[in-house]
Parts: C-alpha cells; structure tokens; sequence
C-alpha cells in the first residue's frame, strides 16, 4: 500500500509509519519543514500549499496534524493555533484530495474524545451520541465537517475519534510518569471522572483495520472498551511502577496550574468502540491492566 500521512512527526503517526514500514508498505510524509529525500511531501498548511498531484494514486491519506491540545495555555492565540492546526490542514487535505484523478480510497481524519463534551458524567459515549458544547467540542465538530469537500467527491472518510493514546514517550501518560516513578502521584480532580484510554499498539492496529477493511466509512471511536475511572487508573498505574500513589491533586490545584486545559483532566468521559467492534476489530489490550502494562513495557 501507499500511504500519505500528515502529523507524522507525531506520537501516533510515528508509531503507525514505523508499522507500515515494517510490514513493507510505503509511507509518504507530508512535511512542514523542507523536504529530505523521497517519501516526504512538503506542504505548507498555513498558506494553504499542497501539490495534489503529489497525492495521486494513493491508497490512504491519514491526517494527524494537530498542535498539542495540552501544550501551553489556552490563551486567545493559542486557541486559534489549536483550531486552525486542525481544521485548515484537514480542509486543504481534503480540498486536495477531491481534485485528484486518482484518489485514495479512504481518508482517515483524526479528532478527539472531547467531540462529546467535557464532562458527561458515567454516560456510555457511542458514536451515536450528541456532541457536546464548548471550545474543544465545537472544535472536534469543525474538524469533523473541514473533510466535507472529500465525502462530497465521494471519497470514504473516517473520523477517528482517539481516547487518550497511551505512550510512555509523550502525551498524558508521558507527563504522568516521572511524577508517578517519583511516588508523587495520585487521583486527579477526585478520581471519580472516566479516561477512555487506548493503547498505542490498539491505535496502530485499528488505524490499520480501517485503511485495510473494504468499507470502513464515517465516525469510528477509537478507545478500549472498557473506560475505567481516573481513580482506578491510578491505582493500576501506580501498582505496575510498585510505587505509592496517595497524594491527590484536587480540581482547584488543576485549574490553578492549567487553566482551562484542566476540564481535560477533570472531566468525565466514557466512550467506548461500538463501531470498530461491530466490524470485527479484537483489541490486543482492552483493560487498564493490559495497556498500561503494554506502555510501560514499549
Ligand atoms: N494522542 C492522543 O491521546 C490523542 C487523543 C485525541 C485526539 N488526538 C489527535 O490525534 C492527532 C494525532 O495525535 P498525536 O498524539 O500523534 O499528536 P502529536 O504527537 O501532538 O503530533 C501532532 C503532529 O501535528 C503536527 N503539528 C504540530 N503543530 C502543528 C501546527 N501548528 N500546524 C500543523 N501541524 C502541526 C506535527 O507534525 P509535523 O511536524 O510532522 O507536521 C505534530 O507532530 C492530533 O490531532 C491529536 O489532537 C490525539
């Protein structure tokens, strides 16, 4: 197969070239910075630059662009940096793509967990369910309709809704490590507030179960199907690096120290993979116990 993929830099777009590369698929980047060699495609998203007929004959585009949603404050600007990483890059990918003599046969467009709110209690999350409301809904909706221009030129797109992607090198568990190796961790904002968790291996595989399946089309929450609480997560967390964790952050320290990033945290979200389980799809590590273990152990 041949791939395009933006965001590859990323921590899922690194773990899924390395795993197309490894089975002897070819990965196309498309890069922001200049290009080194083949197999990269230079684009230039914030002046709307791609070559479509760069993008020809492809059998999948997978789009992860995104600026990091923890990274910095959200401050005015980064808000905008947010929004336009996400929904301009999807909609010149998709531009793009509904030009081409040969398009690929299936787009596979990254968004988040949050489409569904920021905190909707124990409620079971399908696909189904209604989106929820505020910046990072609102912007999970945006991203979703930036590929409308591709579904119109008939291309097979897929929303894939991530959880939190488990990876020691980065993202939530990344930053969670060291204070937890350092017997300083504890539940967040109470613990009582599901995380829908995958593990990053479960990522690679259901991003290519859907490229490789004849048919995959629309929104496809991408999480393990057994959310468990942050409290219980810790505690899993905490048994497998044999430390203690017993010192809990409450919801105003959060705030203090994030902003508005600590809805994030704080907020209660129990998604689970109705779609990619209807179509077939095993999870490798469908508990808390297994995917953490398979991320520490990566
Ligand atoms: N990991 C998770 O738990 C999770 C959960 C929910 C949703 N998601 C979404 O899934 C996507 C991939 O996640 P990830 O964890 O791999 O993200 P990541 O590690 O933060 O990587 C995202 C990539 O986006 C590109 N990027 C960064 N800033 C950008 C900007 N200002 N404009 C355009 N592109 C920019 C970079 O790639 P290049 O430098 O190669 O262009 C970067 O490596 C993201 O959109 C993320 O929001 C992830």
């Amino acid at each position: 197969m041949r791939v395009a993929i933006s965001g590859s830099s990323g921590l899922i777009g690194t773990a899924l070239s390395e795993s197309l590369e490894a089975d002897g698929h070819e990965v196309l980047r498309l890069v922001r910075r200049p290009t080194a060699g083949a197999g990269e495609i230079p684009w230039n998203p914030s002046v709307g630059d791609v070559d479509p007929a760069l993008l020809e004959g492809l059998d999948a585009v997978v789009n992860l662009s995104g600026a990091g949603i923890g990274d910095h404050r959200w401050t005015k600007a980064y808000k905008e940096t947010l929004r336009n990483s996400r929904i301009r890059t999807t909609a010149i990918l998709a531009n793009a793509l509904a030009r081409l003599d040969d398009p690929p046969r299936v787009f596979l467009s990254a968004s988040g967990v949050n489409y569904y709110g920021m905190d909707r209690g124990a409620e079971v999350l399908t696909e189904d369910s209604e989106p929820g409301q505020g910046f990072l809904p609102q912007l999970c909706q945006d991203w979703e309709a930036a590929t409308d221009t591709a579904k119109a030129a008939g291309i097979a797109v897929c929303h894939t809704r991530f959880g939190l992607a488990l990876d020691r090198r980065g993202g939530s568990l990344g930053q969670m490590l060291p204070v937890f190796r350092a017997g300083l961790g504890g539940p967040l904002a109470g613990g009582h507030q599901y995380w829908s968790f995958i593990s990053m291996p479960d990522v690679v595989a259901a991003l290519r179960f859907l490229i490789e399946q004849p048919g995959s089309v629309g929104i496809y929450n991408l999480t393990s199907p057994e959310p468990v609480t942050n409290g219980e997560f810790t505690r899993v967390l905490a048994h497998q690096l044999r430390r203690p964790a017993i010192l809990p952050v409450p919801t105003v320290a959060l705030r203090v120290a994030l902003g508005e990033i600590a809805a994030t945290i704080a907020g209660s979200l129990r998604m689970v993979p109705t779609r990619l389980v209807a179509a077939g799809f095993e999870f490798r590590h469908p508990t808390a116990r297994s995917a953490i273990a398979a991320a520490l152990e990566a």
